[in-house]
């Protein structure tokens, strides 16, 4: 149902096909030995142009585990962009080595350029401070699993979630489900970007509030998803540093939880969760961590058409796609400067939502 698409945010799978994926994970769980060759002479591409621990290594060791290939790198310094290669003409060159590819780049709509030039599918595994789909649906099989189900919930969502990717897709995702209250915590300078809660808005079974007091704000939950604040996204190491500490979860706050809550985080964990939280069994952000690699493998056999047998979808091919059109000269931009569009001038500007929101981004446009 999946081959062959690409996934640039959670919601490019509909609801259904997520609980498919999500049944196939669980019997890649209770049964790996089942898919060991699923994905044999198949070949994933990790190309990392951002730092990354777990993304990075589930994937490969989820093609790995389904009997596939890896090839990429993990540093930009290492890719000839460092040369001044366009992404563009990068992942049309992947195309040709790989069957399928995951990318992370700090700007932002940077996989949806990537899927615009690349005939294997495209997985975001993060664009700057804009999404982080695959961590998505790791996070959803966690509440999947911890809470049994999809409505009904608050959801407290506390640190950096003007930068925090992961908080913005999470958002986009649960906006679908019936009965979700986010409560938003965080200091008024990393409040969620306006595209997100103009998400909430439009979502009819969804509302929010704002409450910057963590103390308080733990008593109504039932998932508590803790980010931390992110030095890479700041201009100013004055402001990080003033902020990065804003909130800390300890096991007093814990104690004013409700039983049943559970606290998520993407990690990696910095300052803002302490140790002995660890020892709580509420706490879920290991195992959360343990299913990325077991949904990625799912991803990747359903994106390859390997669900119940052989792949379907080949790379290697020599690339069909064409040049995009140059830039057309005009004075509409992106208002993003973290925006792929504003960081190579060769891509053209792409819209949406009659013509107001940048296509890559989701920042607003300008004359
Ligand atoms: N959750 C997450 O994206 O972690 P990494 O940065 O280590 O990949």
């Amino acid at each position: 149902m999946l081959r062959g698409k690409n996934l640039i945010y959670p919601t490019d799978f509909t609801v259904e096909q997520l609980e498919a994926l999500f049944c196939l994970t669980d019997k890649i769980i209770a049964r790996p030995d089942q898919y060991a060759n699923s994905c044999n002479d198949k070949i994933l591409a990790t190309l990392f142009f951002e730092p990354s621990t777990r993304t990075r290594l589930s994937f490969e060791a989820a093609m790995q585990r389904l009997g596939g290939k890896v090839l990429g790198f993990a540093d930009s310094a290492s890719s000839s962009a460092t040369k001044g290669e366009s992404l563009a003409d990068t992942i049309r060159m992947i195309s040709c080595y790989a069957d399928i590819a995951a990318i992370r780049h700090p700007a932002e709509g940077a996989a949806h350029v990537a899927a615009l030039h690349s005939f294997i599918p495209v997985i975001n595994a993060g664009d700057g401070g804009h999404q982080h789909p695959t961590q998505t649906l790791t996070d959803l099989y966690t509440i999947r699993a911890k809470k049994g189900r999809f409505h009904d919930l608050t959801i407290g969502l506390c640190g950096d979630l003007k930068y925090g990717r992961t908080v913005h897709s999470l958002i986009h995702a649960m906006c679908r489900y019936e009965n979700i209250h986010f409560v938003l915590i965080s200091p008024p300078e990393l409040q969620v970007p306006d595209y997100v809660i103009r998400e909430i808005e439009a979502a009819p079974g969804c509302s929010y509030s704002v409450d910057p007091d963590l103390d308080s704000a733990i008593r109504q939950v039932d998932i508590l998803y803790m980010t931390r604040v992110q030095r890479e996204r700041f201009s100013s190491q004055e402001e990080y540093l003033r902020l990065k500490d804003s909130y800390i979860l300890d096991t007093q706050k814990m104690q004013n939880a409700k039983p049943d809550m559970i606290v998520l985080h993407p990690m990696p964990i910095v300052n803002e969760i302490t140790g002995a939280v660890d020892e709580d069994p509420r706490a879920c952000y290991f195992v959360q961590a343990q299913y990325g690699m077991y949904v990625r493998m799912a991803l990747i056999l359903s994106l390859l058409g390997a669900e119940d047998g052989p792949a379907t979808v080949c790379g290697g091919r020599m690339f069909e796609k064409t040049c995009q059109n140059p830039r057309p000269n005009g004075t509409v931009h992106c208002k993003n400067p973290k925006c792929v569009s504003n960081l190579d001038l060769t891509l053209p500007i792409r819209v949406k939502d009659g013509g107001k929101v940048c296509e890559y981004c989701d920042a607003a446009i300008e004359e």
